[in-house]
């Protein structure tokens, strides 16, 4: 895959907020992060005053100010999100006027570049957003915009992750996709799956040999992903994109070539900028050294030194990041 644009990175993950979910993991954690990640950010916000403020860095739609504000939604601190992406953090416009004025979110914001002026956060937080950015520039700017009694707290995603481990399966499965066509096959099987609501053009169907060549193809295709989702350990992609394809012909039967064609088209959309994402994802993550790294450059950007080196996050055993704090 090129390298994607600037403006192509936003427009995924814009999109992939604006579908609703609350974070980047859901088929981890249905609703919010719990486990050890929501006892770990729940530990860092205790202890910050009422009338603190906070900033996330690539908050997306809002799981931690939402974890913030379910720890106390009468008072506490205010948490200002920014995000290169535009969030859609639909939970908030059902909170009381008092939480919306503690969250902001400001969305076409880059890390690189915070709009905000020095020493003006208690506490900078980010859960797998900043290692997205340009670590040099945007952990200075970190530094720059955190009170020099401040703290930062950072959960990064980990090389060895499940989360990077799930992206890795996916990507083979979208190129696995790619390679036998799948999609374009069930775009050529629509106008067929449209006939089959009237009987005589179904009956037809069946005199019909490229009708029959196009079938032939389609489960061929699909006995080839259910082989593979078999024997695959997350197979999660394999299955949706199969349902997909049914649900585009069910469409087609009931409502037209049109409809199902748009919600194949939504799906392929939604490959791609999966694809952007996961490729995203994993170049993002740091090993030991790299996590070192980031240590360094705070501790050379901040007064005060570093002391607590990253240690591992784990959920049910699982690697799931790097908690950095500084
Ligand atoms: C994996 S999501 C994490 C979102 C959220 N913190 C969460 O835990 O669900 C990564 C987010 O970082 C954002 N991002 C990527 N590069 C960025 C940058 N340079 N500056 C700010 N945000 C960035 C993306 O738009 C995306 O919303």
């Amino acid at each position: 895959m090129a390298e994607p644009t600037l403006g192509r990175r936003r427009l995924a993950w814009t999109r992939y907020w604006a579908e609703g979910d609350l974070h980047s993991l859901g088929t981890s954690f249905p609703g919010n992060y719990a486990d050890s990640i929501g006892t770990y950010w729940q530990a860092e916000f205790a202890v910050c005053k009422t009338g603190a403020q906070i900033l996330d860095i690539g908050c997306g739609n809002g799981p931690l100010a939402k974890l913030l504000v379910d720890l106390d939604p009468s008072s506490g601190p205010s948490l200002t999100g920014i995000d290169l992406a535009n969030p859609t953090p639909r939970w908030l416009s059902q909170q009381s006027d008092s939480v919306k004025a503690r969250i902001q979110f400001h969305g076409g914001v880059a890390a690189e570049k915070l709009p905000f002026p020095d020493n003006a956060f208690d506490l900078i937080v980010s859960q797998f957003g900043i290692e997205y950015s340009e670590l040099e520039t945007s952990q200075a700017e970190v530094v720059r915009v955190l009170k020099l009694d401040g703290r930062i707290a950072l959960l990064i995603h980990h090389s060895e992750s499940l989360p990077v481990v799930a992206s890795k399966h996916e990507l083979r499965h979208l190129s696995f996709l790619e390679q036998i066509g799948f999609l374009n096959i069930v775009e050529k099987m629509i106008p067929y799956m449209s006939k089959l609501a009237a009987l005589q053009k179904a009956r037809a169907l069946n005199d019909d040999p490229s009708a029959k060549e196009t079938r032939c193809l389609f489960d061929e295709a699909e006995a080839l992903i259910e082989k593979r989702s078999h024997t695959e350990p997350i197979p999660d992609l394999l299955v949706d994109t199969r349902i997909c394809a049914r649900e585009c012909f069910r469409l087609a039967a009931q409502a037209g070539v049109q409809p199902a064609i748009a919600r194949l088209s939504q799906y392929r959309t939604f490959l791609r900028d999966s694809e952007i994402r996961l490729a995203e994802l994993i170049k993002s993550a740091q090993d030991e050294k790299g996590v070192h790294r980031i240590q360094a450059r705070f501790s050379a950007l901040r007064e005060k030194p570093v002391q607590i080196s990253p240690t591992p996050l784990l959920v049910n055993d699982h690697i799931f990041g790097w908690v950095l704090r500084a």
